[in-house]
């Protein structure tokens, strides 16, 4: 695990004002990333420790990719750093890599901005000799993201938008239960999205019996198994995502209580975005 200062070498407005793509200049961790893995940046020195998943590494480069959603203060502050600029540090790889091998055919499910963060699992699982199916959703057609990349090595991208302007009309959910229907060959789901979307893949999956993996975004803070911030109720036991995970049994994790938690400081993450978007005058 390293901690340096690096520099973003590539900066893409994705959905300008909403999702940015950053490729960091960042050797030591491009070297050991892992699908799977996720950093802890900060932006200056008095600023919070935000975790990101790898989206995607490149050894030879020296470089990572991140993808993020502007959410709060934090995000917003990042979204201020333009290509050239460095940021404070950058903490990783952190967490358990993702379990890959060859088992057939793997469903990955994504959505949102969790599209971004399911790309490197898709790859090791591609790699690997897996039959390779993205379901990937969004809102709308404007707001999906990677769909070129992901063709660009998947067997299959099957595609959903709330309001049916890109591919199936509803979501990501009903594309899963009707592949699941037909296809025995399907051995493994993995979902990173929203806690609601991975909670409804599990529910998806459970009757078909297929093993289902999700991406826990719990509260972290320091990343490294120290502060209990991240904690999680899986199969009745206490785990701490940062260290254990990010990716559990998606029938085993509480989600009620991850909601719960995710939400508890919503007042004074509000005040605070509100107070730095007054300091930036927007
Ligand atoms: C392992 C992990 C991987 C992540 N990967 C990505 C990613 O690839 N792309 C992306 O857009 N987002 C990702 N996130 C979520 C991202 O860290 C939060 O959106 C970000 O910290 C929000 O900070 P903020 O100050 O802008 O918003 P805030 O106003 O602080 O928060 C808005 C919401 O973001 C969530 N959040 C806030 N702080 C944290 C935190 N420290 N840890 C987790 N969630 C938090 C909460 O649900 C909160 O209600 C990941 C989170 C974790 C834990
Ligand atoms: S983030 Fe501190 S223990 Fe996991």
């Amino acid at each position: 695990m390293q901690q340096t200062p690096c520099t973003i070498v590539k900066k893409e407005r994705l959905i300008p004002g909403q999702t940015s793509k950053l490729v960091i200049s960042c050797p030591h961790i491009a070297k050991k990333a892992q699908p799977g893995n996720f950093v802890i940046l900060r932006v200056s020195a008095q600023g919070e420790r935000i975790p990101l998943t790898i989206a995607d590494a490149d050894p030879e480069a020296g470089t990572i990719t991140m993808v993020y959603l502007v959410m709060g203060k934090s995000t917003a502050h990042l979204e201020t750093l333009e290509e050239g600029d460095a940021l404070h540090d950058l903490c990783g790889p952190l967490g358990q890599a993702t379990h890959i091998e060859q088992v057939g055919t793997v469903i990955c499910v994504g959505g949102g901005t969790g599209i971004a963060a399911m790309h490197h699992i898709a790859k090791g699982h591609q790699r690997a000799g897996n039959h390779t199916v993205a379901i990937i959703g969004a809102r709308s057609k404007n707001l999906l993201l990677f769909e070129h990349e992901l063709k660009s090595f998947c067997d299959e991208v099957l595609i959903a938008t709330d309001d049916g302007s890109y591919g199936h009309k509803g979501f990501v959910t009903q594309v899963l239960e009707e592949r699941l229907k037909t296809d025995k060959t399907v051995k493994e789901v993995v979902a990173i999205g929203p806690v609601p979307m991975m909670e409804a893949v599990s529910k998806t999956t459970k009757p078909f019996g297929v093993k289902t993996t999700v991406s826990l975004n719990s509260i972290m803070v320091d990343g490294i198994g120290m502060c209990g911030a991240c904690r999680v109720s899986v199969g009745g036991q206490v785990k701490f995502a940062c260290v254990d995970g990010p990716e559990f049994d998606g029938h085993q994790v509480d989600f009620g209580e991850l909601r719960q938690r995710l939400a508890a400081f919503k007042p004074q993450e509000a005040l605070s975005f509100e107070a730095f978007k007054e300091r930036h005058g927007k």
